[in-house]
């Protein structure tokens, strides 16, 4: 009997079938049940995807016991102590490092789409001062389907190409402007003699009125945070960005998808959420009572910034920004009783049975709002800084499932629980349901 495969006997009829099982490089191997419901009939039952890997990749790989996390290899540590966001994203995109000469091509080219429209400024106008800057932000990445025609078909290598460099360079431009318009301020065009992290920073917080310059400190701590929160394989708004893409929507519509995903608590909406939380419990005496409600089972409320679907030991990336919170907020002089309020919570929860049985730990969430705080980034604008860090990634799965030929429209079944088929009744012959 071949080796790679997996037998299954139906029960119900007794026939036998094999389902190949692929490989990957690292990690868990999959079975291969593309033929499941054409040989037995039946579909898989999996809600939430917990067992089931809904592509091949060759972008991250993160191993969730070992607490590992690789962009095209590479380990997170590594490029979080010696490269820049701007060189990841051309990692994530292309697959290799690049040479000085591509890295000064690629911020060229970067720098050359910064601009958005001026059409597309007017769109801020439509919304309240006081709207969420990522409602402003789904809208406003899906309206650029309005504008680039000419390069919108996504059957053009090319054509692909550029969208994705437009959005990862007019990501910090709509972002700043969302943060703008939020507090009744002018935009800020961008600067082509900045560097990425430090043209945002100039967006979102010099004025006309006088001059500004970028914190260095500031600029490099934005950078690391950037690297961290670029990518992380098939998480909840990746695949949100790749079931639009499957249908062939265009690149600016997928991307406003995914941004729209992220949005939640339960993904990158956690960091705004930690903040909330921290700032609620108030003071370490009333870590317990927080640490017993989210125990709780009749109690809505979760430690918000612990657990992860994956990772089940530690997450890399909160591990570095824990350390990085420590030097920040000692290089920037700031003293943040949050800080201290979050290291006495995660002490008390990583010792408290319930999160060690449960294998619940800090996640990359729990420690990014308080170092966002530190830079004074608002913090309705934490979830908005994930989306603008993790386009580098979105960019990168959408052009690895554009380019790939055996990509089809992702269209799950169910398992239907509805009531059977029944006759349709006249109005006056209804009862109320009550
Ligand atoms: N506080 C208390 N209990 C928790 C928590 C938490 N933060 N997270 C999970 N649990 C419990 C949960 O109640 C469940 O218990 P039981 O088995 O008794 O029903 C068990 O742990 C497993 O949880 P789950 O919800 O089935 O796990 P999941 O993999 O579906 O969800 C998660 C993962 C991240 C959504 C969840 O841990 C969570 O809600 N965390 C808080 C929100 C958060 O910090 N999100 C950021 C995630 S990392 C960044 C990102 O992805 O954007």
């Amino acid at each position: 009997m071949p080796q790679n495969t997996l037998t299954v006997i139906d029960n119900r009829t007794g026939k036998t079938v094999e389902f190949p099982i692929h490989n990957g490089t690292l990690g868990e191997p999959a079975i291969d049940i593309a033929t499941l419901y054409s040989e037995l009939g039946c579909f898989t039952y999996d809600p939430g995807f917990v067992s089931t890997a809904s592509c091949k990749s060759e972008i991250t790989y993160i191993d969730g016991d070992a607490g590992i996390l690789l962009y095209r290899g590479y380990p997170i540590e590594q490029l979080a102590e010696k490269s820049s966001f701007l060189e990841v994203a051309y990692l994530l995109i292309y697959g290799a490092l690049p040479t000085k000469d591509e890295l000064h091509g690629f911020n060229a080219e970067i720098n050359r789409h910064s601009m958005i429209h001026e059409a597309l400024r007017n769109f801020f106008n439509g919304f309240h001062y006081d709207a969420h800057p990522m409602a402003m932000m789904v809208g406003v990445v899906g309206s650029l389907s309005a504008f680039y025609h000419s390069e919108l078909n996504i059957k053009k290598k090319e054509h692909r190409r550029i969208s994705a460099l437009r959005l990862l360079a007019k990501m910090p431009t709509i972002a700043a402007a969302c943060y703008k318009h939020s507090v009744g301020m002018p935009f800020i065009y961008p600067h082509n003699d900045l560097g990425y992290c430090e043209n945002f920073l100039n967006m979102m917080f010099s004025v006309p009125a006088q001059p500004y310059e970028v914190n260095p400190v500031t600029a490099r701590v934005l950078n690391l945070l950037f690297i961290l929160h670029a990518d992380h394989e098939q998480n909840a708004s990746t695949s949100t960005v790749r079931m639009a893409s499957s249908t062939g929507a265009n690149p600016y519509a997928c991307i406003a998808a995914g941004i729209a995903a992220l949005w939640g608590p339960s993904h990158g909406g956690a960091n705004e959420a930690v903040l909330k939380m921290l700032a609620d419990i108030g003071d370490v005496k009333r870590i317990p009572e927080y640490i017993a409600r989210a125990k709780d089972k009749n109690d809505p409320f979760r430690l918000m910034g612990f657990g992860h679907r994956v990772y089940k030991n530690f997450d890399p990336r909160a591990t570095i920004i824990r350390n990085a919170c420590h030097e920040v907020l000692q290089e920037l002089s700031c003293q943040d009783p949050l800080f201290d309020l979050a290291l006495e919570l995660e002490k008390i929860a990583l010792e408290d049975e319930y999160f060690i049985t449960k294998k619940l730990y800090p996640n990359v969430d729990f420690y990014s709002g308080i170092i966002y705080k530190a830079l004074n980034i608002p913090n309705n604008m934490f979830t908005v800084m994930f989306a603008l860090a993790r386009t580098a990634g979105w960019v990168a799965h959408w052009l690895e499932m554009k380019a790939d030929p055996l990509q089809r429209i992702a269209r799950p079944r169910q398992l239907y629980v509805g009531l059977d088929k029944r006759d349709y009744i006249p109005i006056e012959q209804r009862r109320a349901q009550g």
